[in-house]
């Protein structure tokens, strides 16, 4: 007989079922069944009880798709016998229905989300399979003098979410920053900054003014010849190390970088290191070294330098690594970047996160590595994302990170006036900030990365249906519901007064917090999280309503706000793993 001991509530209530399941069917005890989110559930109302489908009995063996399914199901539900975990066992169409123990669950949730609400779902058996270990994140990595677009933008948070999840189930993370710092355009923007340049707007704005400058010196080399040379010998100067230029480079990156990272502190982003494709460049000679001895690089008549991939199924079987001058390409300095950080920081997986453009690149880069007989290239991933469409501000296109922030922060501001209830934070503008920001990510988090979608500010900022404003404005709601009523969490609460159909609802939502959490990590999306998180907010408005704590009876309301309290903890642990700070007014 299987014993089941079980630290986590959710595992307790699969383990019930599949050891059941395993010994009456002979499956395989090694096979984990999504038994809480088998069924897809409605916003506002969760069955009570849990559905395993019949195609996931078929697909774990345990139902044969050879016989009429319907009699096997009814025949099953007979044969599993019920124990105080589950009280019943009925076959519907196409489903299994296990009807809980409802004390035991609200007992069990509840004591274990007061005991440690951080560990809860994260320490979850479940997620004890997924690969531990060291987990370097490469995230928004934008261009130095140039647009900050909404490429970047959506690789700087979906960047984040990712470090933020594996972190919290436990991967030591680096987060890395990859500024695109080198190449010849810093030819045109060092001479561009010669000739237009201002020391002055530099201090003042340094983003905006290198980007004026590089444009303006893009359009004027265009009829302008001497300008043309300067780059090259600018550029020229650069490679060979030449004081000066470098002094002038130096200063740009910089500048840039202390930029970028106050405006990252904004998004309550951070790096532990920021890298750029100059820090790789002197390595790159190693690189074709390394290819050359392996026998790997390939002259072609042109004079350039080519990798062959043709034998690991490449279509575009070539990538080139060296142009026929001797400079490096942006695949060459990621190779070298790659064995770099290997060394240095000795990750056992490393993320990628760039717009799906560029998929065939990353995939030409984990060969090239594997061709080089770096085995490691197995654990490496690109997280490919889609393109926004027509996200602009009032001022116009956007160019700056900070433009999509001002402007969030200003809507939501503005929405914030018209409000009544919330004139009475103290600090409007960051409150704004954080909200306006939730909001951003939330539109972008809720669909498939690799979606494309069309920007809409209107519908970002709606304080009703599936937004960030709304997360937010669920979970200020419930901290100043328990903010009223003290903190009576510590005391003991009777589970017999969670028994009515909208607490059942939030308990049996919250046990499957766990399986949220493995299903993101394992594709790397956040959506399965982030839809999780509205249908709480959902069950919880419901609750609001139905379920007062003023006025109730002392031991009915104290029961409540324990239930509130633990939804509350794990609505802000999910926020945050999202990037979302939680607010606590609004
Ligand atoms: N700077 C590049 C861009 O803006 C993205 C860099 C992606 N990372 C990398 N290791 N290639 O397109």
């Amino acid at each position: 007989m299987c014993v089941c001991v079980c630290t986590h509530m959710a595992s307790f209530f699969r383990r019930s079922v599949s050891s059941q399941l395993v010994r009456r069917c002979g499956g395989s005890e090694e096979v984990f069944i999504p038994l809480l989110s088998a069924v897809p559930v409605s916003k506002r109302q969760l069955t009570p009880d849990f559905r395993l489908t019949v195609s996931s009995l078929v697909q774990n063996g345990i139902l044969s798709p050879e016989e009429d399914l319907q009699s096997q199901t009814e025949r099953l539900a007979k044969q599993l016998e019920v124990n105080s975990v589950i009280e019943d066992v009925t076959a519907g169409r196409g489903v299994l229905t296990f009807r809980v123990n409802k004390l035991l669950l609200a007992q069990k949730v509840l004591s274990e989300l007061r005991e440690d609400p951080q560990a809860f779902g994260v320490k979850s058996e479940i997620l004890r399979s997924l690969p531990r270990g060291r987990t370097l994140v490469e995230f928004s990595s934008p261009n130095i003098a140039k647009k900050f677009h909404a490429g970047h933008l959506r690789s700087t948070i979906i960047g984040h979410f990712i470090a933020n999840l594996k972190q919290a189930l436990g991967n030591d993370v680096i987060r890395v920053n990859y500024l695109g710092d080198w190449g010849m355009q810093f030819g045109l923007l060092g001479a561009g900054f010669q000739r237009l340049g201002s020391e002055e707007k530099l201090k003042e704005n340094a983003l905006q003014h290198l980007f004026e400058v590089y444009v303006q010196a893009n359009r004027e080399a265009e009829h302008d010849e001497s300008l043309r040379l300067d780059a090259a010998e600018f550029f020229r100067r650069l490679e060979q190390h030449e004081e000066q230029a470098l002094l002038l480079w130096k200063q740009f990156r910089e500048i840039t970088v202390q930029e970028y990272r106050r405006i990252y502190q904004r998004l309550g982003v951070h790096f532990d290191h920021y890298s750029g494709e100059s820090f790789h460049q002197s390595k790159t000679q190693e690189v074709l070294n390394d290819l050359r001895t392996h026998g790997l690089l390939k002259m072609t008549e042109k004079g350039t330098g080519v990798v062959d991939l043709s034998e690991q199924g490449d279509t575009s079987s070539y990538s080139t690594v060296v142009r026929s001058d001797g400079t490096s390409l942006y695949i060459t300095r990621d190779v070298a970047a790659a064995l770099e950080r290997k060394q240095t920081f000795g990750f056992d997986e490393m993320i990628y996160v760039t717009d799906k453009s560029q998929s065939v690149h990353f995939q030409q880069l984990f060969q090239i590595l594997r061709v080089m007989g770096r085995h490691w290239a197995q654990r490496c991933v690109h997280v490919p994302f889609g393109l926004v469409k027509g996200m602009s501000t009032r001022r116009g296109d956007v160019v700056f990170l900070e433009d999509v922030i001002d402007e969030a922060r200003n809507r939501m501001l503005h929405n914030m006036n018209q409000s009544k209830t919330s004139k009475v934070v103290c600090d409007p503008e960051l409150i704004a900030d954080q909200i306006g920001i939730s909001a951003l990510i939330i539109q972008d988090f809720k669909g498939p990365l690799t979606a494309d979608y069309v920007f809409d500010w209107e519908r970002v900022l709606q304080a009703q249906g599936d937004t960030g404003v709304f997360l937010q404005y669920t979970h200020a709601r419930l901290r100043s519901l328990l903010r009223m009523h003290g903190d009576e969490t510590h005391t003991h609460f009777d589970a017999s007064h969670l028994q009515d159909r909208r607490s059942i609802s939030i308990l049996q939502h919250l046990l499957r917090y766990d399986e949220v959490l493995l299903q993101s990590a394992l594709e790397l999306q956040p959506r399965y999280l982030v839809n999780f998180l509205l249908t709480l907010c959902h069950l919880v408005s419901s609750a609001h309503r139905d379920l007062p704590v003023k006025g109730s009876a002392t031991d009915v309301a104290q029961a409540r706000l324990h239930l509130f309290a633990g939804t509350c903890s794990v609505l802000a642990n999910g926020m945050k793993i999202l990037g979302v700070t939680p607010v606590e007014k609004m």
